[in-house]
């Protein structure tokens, strides 16, 4: 592919996985998924290997079945904003439901993240499983109302992240002007399930506004994401149903008059690696063993550090990736990948030595949107 970037990575942190069994381990803190000591010593490391950014998936269906981390979890934001004042460079990347959220309450909690940590923000803005619409007051609405409601949130966002020109604030004490108010523009947003006036009260960011994601494989997601989004979180069963699913979208970004390469594609992998094929087999052994009916799947990357380098470039380079989201089952293996997989792919040169830049735009190569009236 022409133009290509290089790879990007990001690491879900949140604690005890999306599994039954990571729990158990002896080496996972029981309380990882609410344990802030966990979360800044994962997001430390991914940030000592130069990760483009931290991710955390979120759910809002709540139950006695669900996986032990979903029982016991941080809000996305409260754990980002903590996490800001312990790092630096790595990108923020927070899940919200536009199903269930509030989009005022949202375009301001991800801006101030965003201004916080200056210019390192996103936002996955997701339309999730329609089960949760119980605990947030929208029992009424139904899984036909999520993607009208999902473009809805999407418009009145990007609005309300531009309600300031740059030049807005002039904050002068000598002159005691504090705004100029023709540079404050106000959304006057009518839906049929939003209405929202604005302004919102915080100004443009270090990156201009927040990169914005959203998740799901369907043809009404790709038309959303194509229309709104910096990237998508996607998922395919294979190397070839994801390229298939990348390839779509970058067709529709040109039909709509965008560069493909000012876009991010992801999907998340649960990588076992070891030194040797052997050393990854005992590693998922190790789980297997801590379950009864040893119903742990094998990751799909999975081996030598070696073999999951060659698997990681042969997505890349097959246009299935430009950001591959590690998640662990194993409770160390975000640092196998780290210590093992990483330095491979460093040396191929697909993956940076270095940070590039102080913000997450800047380090995903996406340009500074422009201020731009909606
Ligand atoms: C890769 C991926 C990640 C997702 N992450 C979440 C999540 O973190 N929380 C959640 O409630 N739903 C999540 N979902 C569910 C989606 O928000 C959505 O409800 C579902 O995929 C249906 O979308 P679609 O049929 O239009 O693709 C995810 C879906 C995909 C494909």
């Amino acid at each position: 592919m022409e133009n290509r970037k290089k790879l990007k990575l990001a690491a879900i942190i949140d604690g005890l996985g999306w599994n039954y069994v990571g729990w158990q381990h002896p080496d996972m803190p029981v309380d990882a998924s609410e344990n802030i000591d966990f979360y800044i010593q994962q997001a430390k490391l991914a940030e000592a290997a130069k990760f483009d950014t931290l991710f955390l998936v979120d759910v809002s269906h709540v139950g006695p079945g669900n996986i032990p981390h979903y029982l016991s979890m941080f809000e996305g934001v409260s754990v980002m904003s903590a996490l800001s004042t312990h790092t630096k460079k790595i990108g923020l990347s927070v899940t919200a439901s536009t199903s269930y959220a509030d989009p005022y309450s949202v375009a301001r909690q991800i801006l101030s993240l965003d201004k916080i940590s200056r210019g390192r923000a996103s936002l996955n803005a997701i339309t999730s499983n329609p089960g949760g619409m119980v605990n947030f007051s929208r029992g009424h609405l139904g899984k036909s109302d999520q993607y009208p409601m999902n473009k809805e949130f999407m418009e009145i966002l990007l609005g309300l992240w531009d309600t300031y020109e740059d030049d807005a604030f002039i904050r002068d004490k000598e002159s005691g002007v504090f705004l100029d108010p023709r540079k404050m523009h106000t959304v006057n947003y009518r839906g049929k399930y939003f209405q929202v006036e604005g302004p919102l009260n915080i100004s443009r960011s270090a990156q201009g506004r927040p990169v914005l994601y959203t998740a799901g494989t369907s043809q009404t997601f790709m038309d959303h994401a194509t229309s709104y989004t910096d990237g998508v979180f996607t998922h395919g069963n294979t190397q070839e149903e994801t390229v298939a699913i990348a390839d779509e979208l970058r067709r529709r970004l040109v039909e709509k008059g965008r560069r493909p390469e000012d876009f991010i594609v992801s999907v998340s992998q649960n990588p076992i690696v070891g030194r040797t094929d052997q050393e990854a087999l005992e590693k998922y052994l190790e789980l297997l063993r801590l379950i009864p009916k040893n119903s742990l799947s094998r990751p799909l990357f999975f081996g030598s550090a070696e073999r999951v380098a060659d698997q990681v470039q042969q997505w890349y380079d097959q246009g299935a990736i430009d950001m591959l989201i590690l998640r662990q089952d194993h409770p160390h293996g975000l640092r196998d990948f780290i210590e093992l997989v990483v330095p491979i792919l460093k040396d191929r040169g697909i993956f940076r030595t270095e940070y590039e830049a102080d913000t997450l735009r800047g380090n995903l190569e996406l340009p500074k949107p422009a201020f731009r009236e909606i």
